[in-house]
Parts: structure tokens; sequence; C-alpha cells
């Protein structure tokens, strides 16, 4: 879970989520690069004084200042399109749960099992325990079992929400009238938070989501 002064990305619990922070640093990089590139020759132009009224042009030079960005532009476009394609992979999930965004609260349903489904309000500051998040922290959890792969469909009753959970690099859209599903799997255990990122209303930022994640005996014990 992110927490105060955390400026990079939180720790991934998926393998999902480790490429794409891997994607992310990459990323960076080559923008350091260009970054002090650029600033390197924009401060030198402070102290260039030459002139040459013969100079109309530089055919060379301008072929190479073309070429050169679209090729480091390659280096973030294939590996940005491995990772598309690599997050629309279904891999033949054991669970499916279905999330279903409400104003404003989630609801869900293993309709693998016997149809269980509960929703999942946040606990109001007033009734926190002493060990308990502000904001983040749900009466009904989701429980599902670590080391599986997890299909989750997503929709939502009344306007647009987004199931997010940024530990296992989820983020899908609910939206009324349409059924999205993307899969991820959780490789320890552990309690991971989310929360609605879609603009939905008063209490948008008050539909928290929080994962437990456990073995799988555990799950089908409480399943
Ligand atoms: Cu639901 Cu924002």
């Amino acid at each position: 879970m992110s927490t105060w002064s955390n400026l990079n990305l939180e720790n991934s619990a998926s393998p999902l989520m480790e490429q794409l922070t891997f994607f992310h640093d990459h990323t960076l990089m080559i923008l350091v690069m260009i970054t002090i590139l650029v600033g390197y020759l924009m401060f030198m132009l402070f102290f260039n004084n030459y002139t040459n009224r013969n100079l109309l042009h530089g055919q060379t030079i301008e072929i190479i200042w073309t070429i050169l960005p679209a090729i480091i532009l390659l280096f973030i476009a294939f590996p940005s399109l491995r990772l598309l394609y690599l997050l629309d992979e279904i891999n033949e999930p054991l669970v499916t749960l279905k999330t279903i965004g409400h104003q404003w609260y989630w609801s869900y349903e293993y309709s693998d099992f016997m149809n269980i489904e509960f929703d999942s309000y946040m606990i109001p500051t007033n009734e926190l325990n002493i060990n308990n998040f502000r904001l983040l922290d749900v009466d009904n959890r989701v429980i599902l079992p670590m080391n599986s792969q997890i299909r989750i469909l997503v929709t939502a009753a009344d306007v647009i929400h987004s199931w997010t959970i940024p530990a296992f690099g989820v983020k899908v859209d609910g939206t009324p009238g349409r059924l999205n599903q993307t899969n991820f799997f959780i490789n320890r255990p552990g309690l991971f938070y989310g929360q609605c990122s879609e603009i939905c209303g008063a209490h948008h930022s008050f539909m928290p989501i929080v994962i437990e994640s456990i073995p799988t005996n555990f799950f089908i014990k409480w399943i």
C-alpha cells in the first residue's frame, strides 16, 4: 500500500505489475537521458555566438535529428505494446469474481461457488478500530486465493466506476450495461488496497477496495 512520501510505484503483488514497474523504470531512464541532453543543449545556447551568413541548410544534421528520436521512441513503443497485449491475456482462471460498482460502494459475487454475494462498504471514520486505515478499510473484504489466476468481471449499476488495485496493476472501468474483464495473479499473501478511479459522484473517494490474499486451502475453507 502507498503511504506518505512514497514517490515511486508501490511494491508489486503480481507478475504483471512487476512488468509494469520495469516498463516504468525503463521509460523513465530514457526520459532522463533526453532531458539531460536537451537541457545541456539549451544551456549551451547561451554561450553560442557563432554566426555564419553562408549557412542556409544542413541536410545531414536534419536527417540525424529526425531519425534518432524516432528510433528512441521505438524503444518505448515496442515494450509498451508487448505489455498491452500481455495485460489482455486470459490464462485459464481458476476463480471468477464479479464486481459491481454502485453509488457509493462495491458489491461482489463469487458465481463459481455457492453464489456468494455481498456488499463492501467503507468503514466510516467514527467507527474505525485502532488498526484500521481511514477512508481505506471496508466492512467486507474480498477474499482471494494467492498463486492462482483470477478473473474479474466488472460492471456498474448506476454510473461509471473503476475498480483499481495498484499493487496488481489492475484498473478496469465498471460501466452500466457492459461487462469488462481482466485477470491477475496474486503472488503473495496480505491485504491490498485500492480505490475507485472514475469520478462517480459525491462519495467517489469513499468506495475503497480491500483484497485479502490467502493460501488456496484457506480460501477453499472460507468458501
Ligand atoms: Cu465509484 Cu468513483
